[in-house]
């Protein structure tokens, strides 16, 4: 690949618009495509409050430009990423029209949260170039990328990605199976199985779980890993402890009747004031400003080709 490889960036909503602001920080000429008229009009606005909030010149922006139409978008890219909403044949469709309007060297990748990669993909005739990224919101604050490899996916196509995305300061890694959840939801979603479950059963409310992990292993989370943590108790300790604790887990194959719940009787979290807790609009305000006040002290900024 070029230096500083051609990006183009298909869909300009929550993901896509920090994507591109990731590339255009770091000096890349990002192409930014939306379907939609008021994503495009609102984009450009969006990344430059997004690059003021995390102290970046906003100029930076400077290198998107913003198209109406995909097959401009992506002409000259060298690395294509496809952050459209979560729908299989939306996505598939939009990769039959970008696998026909870009270089055959492009890389192609999907931003998908759960959709196999491989399903994506089915209908391009080179499926050797094409991959899974998958981001974490917000991707200018939260370092990893999962990069995904198919059955079909070369190595070529992965190490790019890997170098790439190293090269603008994130914490790539490779995911060697495109399996539902990659690893960081496969993780994250097993804790919340079980945190559900002991709300459920009265063991405790919702607050007491979420104390329970800021004031005790998800305080250390960001410094000691599960497997490190297993190592430094012991193989043996954490053997005899799977062996008396996972019987007693909640081992669920669909979302908790709980939850179910919640949906139907309209508590939905944030968006209408209730879910698991209550949330004052005060409330959802401080809680947004801790987590990117938290985000930004432990990742900082993200790489700038300016400094
Ligand atoms: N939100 C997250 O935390 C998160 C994290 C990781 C991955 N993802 C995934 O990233 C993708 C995008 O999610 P998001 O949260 O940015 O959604 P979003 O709704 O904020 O953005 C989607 C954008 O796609 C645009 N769009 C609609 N139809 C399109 C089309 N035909 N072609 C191009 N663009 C089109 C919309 O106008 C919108 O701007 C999804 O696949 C999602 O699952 C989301």
């Amino acid at each position: 690949m070029v230096e500083k490889p051609a990006i183009a960036v298909i869909g300009a909503g929550l993901m896509g618009a920090g994507i591109a602001l990731v590339f255009a920080a770091a000096g890349h000429p990002v192409a930014l495509f939306d379907a939609l008229e008021g994503a495009r009009a609102t984009a450009l606005p969006r990344i430059r409050d997004n690059l003021r909030a995390v102290g970046l010149d906003p100029i930076a922006a400077d290198a998107i430009t913003l198209h109406a139409q995909l097959t401009k978008a992506v002409a000259n890219a060298d690395f294509v990423i496809e952050a459209a909403p979560e729908d299989l044949a939306l996505k598939q469709a939009l990769f039959v029209e970008i696998e026909d309007a870009t270089r055959p060297t492009a890389i192609l990748a999907s931003n998908t949260s759960v959709i196999p990669i491989t399903a994506i993909m089915a209908r391009l005739r080179n499926k050797s170039r094409a991959l899974g990224t998958h981001w974490w919101n917000p991707p200018y604050l939260v370092p990893l990328v999962e990069v995904i490899r198919t059955v079909d996916t070369s190595d070529a196509a992965i190490d790019a990605t890997l170098k790439l995305l190293v090269s603008v300061g994130k914490t790539a890694v490779e995911v060697k199976k495109d399996v539902p959840g990659f690893i960081g939801n496969r993780l994250q979603h097993a804790l919340w199985r079980e945190a559900v479950a002991l709300v459920a059963d009265g063991i405790c409310d919702a607050k007491t779980v979420d104390d329970v992990v800021k004031a005790s292993f998800g305080a250390r989370l960001a410094v000691l890993g599960p497997l490190e943590n297993a190592d430094l108790v012991g193989t043996d300790l954490t053997r005899s402890i799977h062996n008396y604790v996972l019987p007693a887990l909640d081992r669920s194959t669909a979302a908790s009747p709980y939850l179910d719940r919640l949906v139907e009787t309209g508590r939905l979290g944030f968006k209408s004031g209730e879910g698991f807790r209550s949330w004052s609009p005060e409330q959802q305000s401080a809680l947004r400003e801790r987590v990117t006040n938290h985000l930004r002290a432990s990742f900082g900024a993200p790489v700038s080709a300016r400094e």
